[in-house]
């Protein structure tokens, strides 16, 4: 192979300070540089460099280079939506700046940060919010029944939200796909595998610019359908078809609202992607005909491992390079070869959706799969997780013939981390192209910095215990935080059983986070709301009517982030990034701006809920639940100053017309309030061309709240209104 660098395990092989051409599989023209053996002689090395080059990209962007990096230009970073232009030379005033040790394939970039500097983001982690003290390496990972102490799960950021002492923050991002580890023990370090990344930081007023303005260099997360806002309830499998027959009616005679049930591998022929076993799944269409009558959405998983044997027709697709002009589709060994591991059907080739072709390829597989009705897909296993592989990763020297797009021809320990990526974006172009009238839902269980431009998301697999619980409101604030609003883990814990109180009291906060789907490992005990006894069960009724009355709200939301960025569910600190008393909050959070959300995440009474957290915020509760233990949901409470907009309570999202509108009134001191409402059809993209109603309400003095600005051409529908002030 021309002497090219091999990867991460063949570095490790090598002798320290030897001279490695490392331009190559970088894409650039460099020289050979010195490689430094392991992190810690690169730390020890302290050989700082501190006059990097940079440029400012953009009011207040800076982005920056180590000095010693040869290459004439960083190679694209598939995470940005633009290459960033150099707009000037960065200010003399401009804050923080990185310093840079290391070099070759050990480089080490670090920002320094002021005493009283919280830290944030870094993607998917699981323990609390804040993340001062932590390392966690960007390396996507099949990370099965995860704790806290688990460096990498399934998805890579390379980001940190940094709040300083004033509530002022700024974030950066490491320009890397390669191995990171970001280390938060002492101020900021990002230690890569590859070339010096580049570095952007966003300096800003407060957290909440920043996190919008890493939209506008990610992207923005498109609209989802608003059935995706409901609840979902998922298992590993239901199977055959008359046992999710069976699923659809128990919810709908038991009246806990629902709008999608989830079809996991069982439903494939041997595992084989884009078939249906023939014995349990004959009709997949006559299956998807009958639920959508009763209101219900289905959603299909697909993984990336395709079964190797000939005559599979996937297989034989992927092996020809079908449409591609290639001679495969396949992710090729070091020696030129199909790699081949272990997944659910045995052997498995792996599509290289680093490349176009494939990915065009691969988009056309979901044609014939969606025409039987199937309404979303899901993507799991795309770290990709490898069965027979020590850390479930293929071996780091697989060839990626990646387009120049993504960086050129490389190595998987350079295309891992966007593995899940690449493939969420081929499902998702392949959903366009087969139904462009509606807006695809895709969830995935990998992803990379900017895949929120793809599919949703869920924190894996993690276990029915009080600490997963805990565990998952920080887990959902902190991928908000990395630019990824749409996530939420699986209700009740995956791994192990729930316990009738934990399912309930996980039901509770679930349903406000925002992806809401209940899930359950195989051979598990059955996980539905109504299996934990009667008072679980009227929990779960409560807890989801709360959803559903709740969706004008969440609907408007998930419009603020896909316009702005701005997360669904944000960290308490976030209403007043100066007090310092907040920055740690992490049992309870902010469903927008307006409501407050408190937990409790131990077991046992459920009261004992601080709602003292922030000043005037007062107590409430949606009108018209269900008969419920009321100390059993966490607890509400409205901005003052705030008008809050609910619909009816509904068994699935689509089931009547919005009538009657209720807006929720919480005055300030001056007895007023205002708030907004984002209504469009639901689905589709006619609210491009202003098929939408931006409603703003304001409430003076004494008054009722009136409309006092509209956007959109779209028409009130007939509905009444509804005034209650809390
Ligand atoms: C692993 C996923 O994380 C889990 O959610 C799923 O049920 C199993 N794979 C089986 O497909």
């Amino acid at each position: 192979m021309g002497g090219r660098f091999k990867g991460f395990q063949d570095l490790q092989r090598r002798p320290e300070h030897i001279r490695i051409p490392y331009a190559a599989a970088a894409g650039g023209q460099g020289d050979d540089r010195v490689v430094l053996k392991s992190r810690k002689s690169v730390e020890e090395a302290r050989s700082w460099r501190y006059d990097h080059q940079a440029w400012l990209i953009g009011p207040g962007i800076g982005r920056f280079r180590d000095p010693a990096d040869p290459r004439p230009d960083l190679p694209p970073f598939p995470a940005l939506i633009v290459r960033p232009s150099r707009l000037a030379p960065l200010p003399a005033e401009f804050g923080p700046r990185p310093k840079f040790a290391g070099a070759g394939r050990r480089s080490i970039v670090r920002i320094d940060i002021r005493p009283g500097t919280t830290l944030y983001g870094t993607g998917e982690v699981a323990g609390p919010l804040i993340r001062n003290g932590r390392r966690t390496t960007c390396w996507t990972t099949d990370s099965f029944d995860y704790t806290d102490q688990t460096r990498s799960l399934y998805q890579s950021h390379p980001w940190v939200l940094a709040v300083r002492g004033d509530g002022s923050a700024f974030g950066v991002m490491a320009e890397t796909t390669w191995r990171c580890e970001i280390d938060l023990r002492r101020g900021i370090a990002f230690r890569t595998d590859g070339p010096p990344p580049g570095v952007i930081i966003i300096d800003r007023g407060s957290p909440a610019e920043v996190v919008s303005t890493l939209a506008e260099l990610t992207g923005n997360m498109p609209m989802p359908p608003r059935w995706a806002l409901g609840y979902h309830q998922c298992r590993w499998s239901y199977e055959p078809d008359l046992r999710v027959r069976e699923l659809a009616a128990e919810f709908r005679s038991r009246a806990i609202p629902c709008d999608c049930l989830w079809l996991d591998i069982d439903y494939m022929r041997g595992f084989r992607c884009f078939t249906f076993d023939p014995g349990r799944f004959p009709d997949p269409a006559a299956l998807n005909a009958e639920l959508h009558r009763a209101g219900f959405k289905t959603v299909w998983m697909i993984d990336p491992g395709i079964k190797a044997e000939p005559g599979y027709g996937v297989y034989d697709e992927g092996r020809s390079g079908k449409g591609g002009g290639a001679t495969t589709h396949f992710v090729r060994r070091a020696d030129g070869a199909e790699y081949n591991g272990e997944v659910w059907p045995g052997a498995c080739a792996f599509p290289d959706f680093t490349r176009a072709a494939t990915r065009a390829w691969w988009a056309g597989l979901y044609s014939d799969f969606l025409a039987t009705g199937i309404d979303g897909v899901w993507n799991d296993m795309n770290e990709p997780a490898v069965f027979d592989q020590a850390g479930k990763a293929m071996p780091s020297d697989c060839e990626h013939d990646a387009d120049a797009e993504l960086g050129g021809p490389g190595p998987h320990a350079r295309y891992r981390n966007i593995y899940g990526m690449q493939m969420v974006r081929a499902t998702r172009e392949g959903m366009e192209a087969a139904r462009p009238q509606q807006r695809p839902f895709v969830l995935t269980r990998s992803n990379f910095l900017g895949g929120h431009r793809y599919a949703a998301t869920w924190t894996g697999d993690n276990r029915s215990d009080w600490q997963h619980l805990r565990w998952s409101i920080p887990m959902a604030l902190n991928l908000g935080l990395s630019g990824q609003p749409f996530g939420g883990p699986d209700i009740g814990g995956f791994v192990g059983e729930a316990s009738p109180e934990l399912f309930g009291r996980w039901m509770g906060i679930g349903s406000l986070l925002p992806f809401a789907r209940a899930h359950s490992i195989k051979d598990s005990e059955d996980h539905e709301p109504w299996c934990f006894g009667e008072e679980c069960e009227r929990i779960c009724r409560a807890a989801l009517t709360r959803r559903y009355r709740l969706i004008p709200y969440f609907y408007t939301l998930f419009y603020t982030a896909h316009m702005t960025g701005t997360p669904v569910v944000r960290p308490v600190f976030f209403a007043d990034p100066t007090d310092p008393g907040l920055r740690a909050v992490d049992d309870a959070f902010l469903l927008g701006s307006d409501i407050l959300v408190s937990a409790r995440v131990e077991p046992g009474a459920a009261t004992g809920v601080s709602c003292s957290l922030l000043k005037g915020w007062r107590r409430f509760e949606i009108p018209g639940l269900p008969e419920h233990d009321s100390a059993q949901l966490p607890t509400l409470q409205a901005r003052p100053g705030s008008i809050i907009p609910l619909g009816p309570a509904l068994q699935y999202s689509d089931e009547k017309p919005v009538d009657p509108l209720t807006l929720l009134v919480c005055r300030d001191s001056m007895g007023q309030a205002e708030g907004t409402l984002y209504e469009d059809a639901g689905d589709g993209y006619g609210y491009k061309q202003g098929d939408y109603r931006l409603a703003k309400y304001r409430a003076e003095a004494g008054g009722p709240p009136r409309v006092v600005h509209i956007e959109g051409t779209r028409a009130e529908p007939t509905r009444g209104i509804e005034i209650i002030e809390v």
